[in-house]
């Protein structure tokens, strides 16, 4: 394939990824929370794709992206309640799993063959005019290969998928940083947190007046391809940097770069005011820049991050981070 292309953010910019999305090639483009590989959801070929390109296993499914709530009732059955978080958090960082409709047209790629589909309105307006001007549901992981950091930058996208998809648009840095919140309800109806993100879980639980259980519904089962999260693709380990990541650190051991916030001074620091807000939207660059400083023999060490608001995604994702690698 030939290289990858950088389109500006602009009119003509966006027509032109509109116009590679309908050929069915693969579009990096900004979201809020961070890059996402677009790819048209209806198209087998173009969603086998965005697989290939992340290194990505097949069955862990795929959210898809809509320019507003009217379009994912077209895809999903949404309750009242559903509807409430529609309507208060979308457009925003917060990705529905909803009952699937039949005969919608949508790739089983996307779903990886479950009955459920994991929908988001994002907010970046990049997103929303690339989402009008391509007409159509795009098929979005985050667009980075498979297991490593989540891109928050154009450079990122380029860094780890160059030559494997058609083009990035360069929207700038993301401002919320982390991943959308995902949240799905149980059989019996109860709403559950699948992955912590960028809508903080007291948001949620506030909309909806009640506590949201928490993490995969129950047993991790067996397929041919090795173990299957209940919840897919909330796999151990995953924002991986070269380096190894220590947590907790309250100082810098031998080797160590230290990645401070609040109190802990660091080599770098997610935020020096302690902003759990500012944290997520440096967090994957920091990652990313600690991992090069860090060099071959180097490690990587976090200052603790309270677990409230946007701190649950952060320490979730270093969590993920730290986490003996396969
Ligand atoms: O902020 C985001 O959500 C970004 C931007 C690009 O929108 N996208 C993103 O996609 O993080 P990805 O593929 O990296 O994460 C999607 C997560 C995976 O953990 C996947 O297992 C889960 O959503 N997922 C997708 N469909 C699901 C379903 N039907 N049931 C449960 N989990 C689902
Ligand atoms: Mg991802």
């Amino acid at each position: 394939m030939e290289e990858t292309r950088i389109l500006q953010a602009d009119d003509a910019g966006i027509a032109g990824a509109a116009r590679l999305l309908r050929q069915g090639g693969l579009v990096a483009f900004p979201t809020e929370t961070v890059y996402g590989l677009g790819g048209d959801a209806r198209d087998d070929r173009a969603v086998a794709r965005i697989f290939d390109a992340k290194g990505r296993p097949r069955f862990n499914p795929l959210i898809a992206h809509l320019p507003d709530l009217a379009k994912a009732e077209e895809l999903a059955l949404f309750d009242d309640r559903a509807r409430t978080l529609a309507a208060e958090f979308w457009p925003g960082p917060l990705t529905l799993v909803l009952p699937l409709r039949e005969g919608t047209g949508l790739s089983a790629l996307v779903t990886a063959g479950l009955p459920t589909v994991a929908l988001r309105v994002p907010a970046h307006p990049v997103a929303r005019a690339l989402l009008r001007a391509f007409g159509g549901p795009l098929a979005a992981p985050s667009a980075n290969p498979s297991g490593r950091v989540s891109p928050t930058r154009a450079a990122h996208v380029m860094a780890g998928l160059s030559g494997r998809i058609e083009a990035v648009v360069d929207g700038g840095p993301c401002a919320v940083g982390v991943e959308s919140t995902i949240l799905g309800f149980d059989p019996d109806g109860g709403p559950r947190l699948l992955r912590p993100g960028g809508v903080a879980l007291e948001a949620l639980e506030a909309a909806l007046g009640r506590p949201l259980a928490i993490g995969p519904a129950g047993p991790e089962t067996e397929t041919e391809t090795g173990p299957r999260p209940n919840a897919p693709g909330q796999l151990a380990s995953h924002y991986a940097p070269a380096a190894p990541v220590r947590l907790e650190a309250r100082a810098a051991g031998t080797g160590e770069i230290l990645v401070g916030f609040g109190p802990v001074k660091g080599d770098l620091t997610l935020s020096a005011t302690g902003d759990l807000v500012e944290a997520a939207a440096q967090l994957f660059h920091i990652l990313r820049e600690a991992d090069h400083l860090a060099g071959p023999q180097g490690a990587i060490a976090f200052a603790p991050i309270p677990e409230a608001g946007l701190g649950r995604a952060i320490n979730d994702r270093l969590r993920r981070a730290a986490a003996p690698r396969p």
